[in-house]
């Protein structure tokens, strides 16, 4: 049966946030596995829905997986399909990822083709351009790409934009190419470097990731790894949100990386937080009122992180003045807005351009997550409002927040699950 949470707002937050593994850099290091087959290890993977469905996968192509707190072992010595089902890969944009690991290491594998999402068209010309370049055939039969190719060849790619997961598909794809391949104008997010770093200790001579040129010299034959997952930088960006919104909070964000999270640690800053340093990689975050209007515009990384702007946007509901958040990376991320307006905010859109006017004050509303983090917004704004907020479809929230309802009860918050989504009423 669907959930719902139910949150009482306005309360005062005290206590410490543990930041999980990073979700978006798990994904592909779950795919990576493949590669080399044996037993892998993988520490600190979150436990979200994402992660649940792409071990589904793994499971179906013959991989042996052990799921543990949340340490990952994964045996792919016994890999003997190379088909991800439609019924498991709609479930995931992500198992895009499974192109890239798939084609070197057979000569015929099938992806369905990833639909669209609520937040945009989400194409993948860009990984199908790079992969044929790397020498694989690829077609799109009833839904499905068949990819084929009789042995992969290193070359020279540029992608138009730098998309994160052609970035990491093109990364696995060339770790078994014959010869060097350099991949030009590509992501330079903290999980592309990670997953260069897994790729450099399975056997992967690469260099150059997390910059804006990556080379790789493939090699037939890697070999398994055990290797530490980075924090979440969504996760803690999320979480120094929550803890701004009362001056009385205390919250001890622990073990994360800062410097993941220069840019939105500006723009909190520039809004009115302050930061103080309480552990070797934990902080306080605290509210520093007035709270002042901003803009923001959504970047590529090093950039403001498109995943945080309707996160930020909540909390720029509370500041004095007009702020405007612009969004360049998806074309419908916008759709919280409208939930947002029902419980008091007052934000107009126009195509990708936010307008908030504020300070307004938010009431408790039943609210509808419209996707990850526009179910993350709607939560905060819970915790923001007067009275009683119920947030439907939070399946979504828990695709990339493990356990957010025990950590916000845990530090104070008046939040619970409750049986019954919207149909079930
Ligand atoms: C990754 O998605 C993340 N997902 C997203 O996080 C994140 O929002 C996004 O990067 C941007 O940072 C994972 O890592 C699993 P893109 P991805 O390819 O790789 C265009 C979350 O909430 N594009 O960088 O799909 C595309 O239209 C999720 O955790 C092409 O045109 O994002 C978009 O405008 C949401 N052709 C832009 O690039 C392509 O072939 C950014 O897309 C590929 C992308």
């Amino acid at each position: 049966m669907a959930k719902k949470y139910v949150i009482q707002g306005q309360k005062i937050l005290k206590g410490e946030i543990e930041i999980n593994g990073a979700k978006n850099a798990a994904l592909p290091a779950i795919c990576a596995t493949l590669l080399a087959p044996g037993e892998h290890k993988l520490k600190r993977v979150p436990r979200v829905r994402d992660v649940f469905c792409m071990l589904k996968i793994m499971k179906h192509l013959g991989a042996e997986v052990i799921f543990e707190n949340s340490t990952l072992k994964i045996d792919t010595s016994k890999i003997n399909k190379y088909t991800v089902p439609y019924e498991l890969a709609s479930q995931i944009r992500a198992s895009v990822l499974f192109l890239g690991a798939l084609v070197g290491i057979t000569k015929e594998a099938e992806v369905p083709q990833p639909g669209g999402c609520s937040i945009g068209k989400r194409p993948i010309d860009l990984h199908i351009k790079g992969l044929e370049l790397l020498g694989s055939e690829i077609t799109l039969v009833h839904g499905n790409l068949i990819v084929k190719n009789s042995g992969l060849r290193g070359c020279e790619i540029v992608l138009d934009f730098p998309s994160v997961t052609a970035t990491e598909n093109l990364m696995m794809a060339a770790a078994l190419a014959e010869g060097e391949t350099i991949i030009r104008n590509c992501a330079k997010e903290p999980e592309v470097f990670f997953l260069g770093e897994m790729l450099k200790k399975m056997g992967v001579k690469i260099k150059g990731h997390g910059t804006d040129t990556i080379v790789i010299k493939g090699k037939k034959k890697l070999h398994p790894v055990e290797i530490e997952v980075i924090p979440d930088r969504i996760e803690a960006g999320t979480y120094m949100v929550i803890s701004a919104l009362f001056e009385e909070n205390e919250v001890v964000l622990k073990n994360f990386c800062v410097e993941y999270l220069e840019t939105p640690i500006l723009k909190l800053k520039e809004i009115g937080a302050e930061f103080e340093k309480v552990g070797k990689k934990s902080f306080i975050v605290k509210k520093k009122p007035p709270l002042k209007n901003t803009k923001i515009v959504t970047a590529p990384y090093p950039g403001f992180p498109t995943d945080l702007q309707p996160i930020f946007a909540v909390l720029l509901t509370q500041a004095n003045g007009v702020s405007i958040i612009t969004e360049n990376l998806f074309e419908n991320r916008f759709l919280y807005v409208y939930e947002l307006n029902r419980m008091g905010a007052k934000i107009d859109v126009e195509n990708r351009t936010a307008v908030i006017t504020g300070p307004t004050k938010l009431v408790g509303s039943p609210v509808k997550a419209t996707d990850l983090r526009a179910g993350a917004a709607l939560v905060i704004a819970g915790l923001l409002a007067e009275n009683t907020t119920t947030v439907y479809e939070v399946e979504l929230i828990e695709r990339g927040y493990e356990s957010i309802v025990e950590k916000l009860k845990k530090v104070g918050a008046e939040i619970e699950v409750v049986e019954g989504g919207i149909e079930d009423s």
